[in-house]
């Protein structure tokens, strides 16, 4: 199947099962928004829950913020936000389709590093178990002209992003005989750019209205109530301060699903720390998100670190751990060494003193930031896109299977009376309202028992427990494991604590 099917596929199967819904359907929906359906809102509070456990209740330096979407709007002009926070776009002539001109170079540049990919995958299989993939990288001479391809471009790209000359931008894009996707043609209006935030107003109309901004990112929240927090927690550096919440951005090219909206939510963590001490953590929280992220068991090929070449106006270090999605490797999150930056601005916007006293060393001083920003929504297309299966089983049918981490899975347990007679639906039911109190559990009583772990599968849920006739007699039932397809007898009383150690978060949680 292609990726373009695979991809397709997601998002059918995404809607079906009420996990994710175009926003205002049926008003033919609007672009780039999305809502969550009644299992998609499981799979997205599950992981909202295993951010923050990891992040905040795990650590005793790290604490919560709420803080509003609406902030005063000379926040955005202090961060830099209204000035810088700018997409460089382009238009095909051909198609009228707009583009933006970063994401055709870097697509350009992945082409090519797709095809190192194959060249050392083609290597491997004939060299089998002595194969040194390194080595062969550094000696191929066909690998080699195309990593220095992939740098050229790379640095020449930076250098124009840094000078931000937009006439070289497009010159990149004309010399690369980069052509539209859609119309296949090389007539490229000039490179522009084009801000991201959306305004509003706050205030009657007219006079007294003031312009504000929704936020495009949570962090500046955590900015401005640093002291607040440090002050009234009396948090030591180094601490982090966490939160998860909306933020909006206007995305021209607003495509692939949930993979960029134009309303999602982050879930981000701003770690402040001594001035000098930031590469240090820098590199711990690069190494603690990617623990986190391989913690859900998909296997390490899913993940890989890219470190920035072109750096945002506020940092001096910045990688990205990106995911194997349906349509190629990208970003799912955001480590960035932000320097002191953000307080430093926000100090003297505002004209107050953002420092700490450091007893330890007996110096005031604005502290230095590393960030950690994860976009929830890019985290669920992750999970859900890697989970969805189309499995063929031994005796030649198929089963389709959403192979979701347990933890992370909407419905722990499906409770299934074998016939809707013969006291099993009262069996299954005192069953569901035992486990209700610790587990998200559902009962299912209609169709035949196999059309109903069919429909289990299709949601992900890991564990289906079926009450029959010898149920009634010697309380046992059994469950039926999802993966496996596995059934073992087990007796009721011991159900809670089979379950419990199956789906608890609590057990990824100790492997970090
Ligand atoms: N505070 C830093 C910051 O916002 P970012 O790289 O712009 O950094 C962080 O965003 C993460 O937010 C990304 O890695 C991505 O997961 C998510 N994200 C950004 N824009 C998004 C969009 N339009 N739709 C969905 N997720 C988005």
């Amino acid at each position: 199947m292609s990726q373009e099917d695979k991809f397709k596929k997601v998002i059918a199967h995404a809607k079906e099962y009420g996990f994710v819904f175009q926003s205002s359907e049926i008003y033919d929906g609007l672009s780039a928004v999305y809502d969550y359906g009644q299992n998609g809102v499981l799979l997205k509070n599950n992981i909202r829950e295993y951010w923050w456990k990891s992040m905040v209740q795990m650590h005793e330096n790290i604490v919560g913020l709420d803080a509003a979407i609406f902030m005063q709007p000379t926040t955005w002009k202090a961060s830099g936000h209204v000035d810088a926070f700018n997409d460089p776009l382009i238009d095909n002539k051909d198609s009228k389709k707009r583009y933006r001109a970063d994401v055709l170079i870097e697509d350009h540049v992945e082409k090519i590093r797709q095809k190192i990919e194959k060249e050392v995958k083609k290597a491997a299989k004939r060299f089998g178990d002595s194969f040194d993939a390194e080595m062969f990288k550094q000696t191929n001479p066909r690998v080699v002209a195309n990593q220095e391809k992939i740098d050229a471009i790379n640095k020449r790209f930076a250098d124009a992003f840094e000078a931000n000359d937009l006439e070289e931008v497009r010159n990149i894009i004309i010399d690369l005989g980069i052509a539209c996707p859609v119309s296949g043609s090389k007539n490229w209006t000039e490179v522009r750019q084009f801000n991201l935030m959306f305004g509003t107003q706050m205030g009657s109309v007219a006079e007294g209205a003031s312009d504000l901004y929704l936020r495009p990112e949570t962090a500046q929240g955590i900015f401005v109530n640093f002291l607040n927090v440090q002050k009234t927690g009396r948090m030591k550096i180094p601490f982090g301060i966490a939160q998860t919440g909306k933020a909006f951005r206007n995305e021209i090219v607003a495509r692939q699903f949930i993979f960029r909206m134009r309303e999602f939510e982050q879930m981000e963590m701003q770690f402040f720390v001594r001035p000098g001490t930031e590469m240090e953590w820098y590199n711990t929280w690069k190494e603690t998100r990617m623990k986190w992220h391989q913690s859900l068991g998909l296997g390490d090929e899913y993940y890989r670190f890219h470190d920035h070449e072109k750096l945002a106006h506020y940092a001096n270090a910045a990688a990205d751990i990106e995911f194997k999605f349906p349509f190629g490797f990208k970003e799912l999150e955001g480590i960035h060494s932000r320097t002191d930056f953000d307080l430093k601005q926000h100090q003297e916007f505002s004209g107050k003193k953002l420092q700490y006293f450091d007893p330890e060393i007996n110096e005031n001083y604005v502290p230095y930031v590393v960030e950690t920003s994860i976009g929830l929504d890019r985290m669920f297309l992750a999970m859900f896109s890697s989970a969805l299966e189309d499995e063929t089983l031994e005796d030649g049918s198929t089963r389709v299977v959403l192979r979701l981490p347990y933890v992370l899975a909407p419905v722990k347990a499906a409770i299934l009376p074998l016939l809707k007679k013969d006291g099993l639906p009262e069996m299954a039911r005192e069953i569901m309202k035992d486990l209700q109190f610790d587990f998200n559990v559902q009962y299912d009583e209609k169709d035949a028992i196999g059309k109903r772990y069919r429909r289990m599968d299709a949601i992900g849920t890991p564990l289906c427990i079926t009450v029959d006739h010898q149920s009634l007699e010697d309380k046992t039932v059994t469950i039926r494991h999802r993966d496996s397809m596995e059934q073992q007898r087990v007796k009721v009383s011991e159900l809670k604590s089979i379950v419990d150690g199956l789906v608890n978060m609590t057990n990824v949680l100790k492997s970090l």
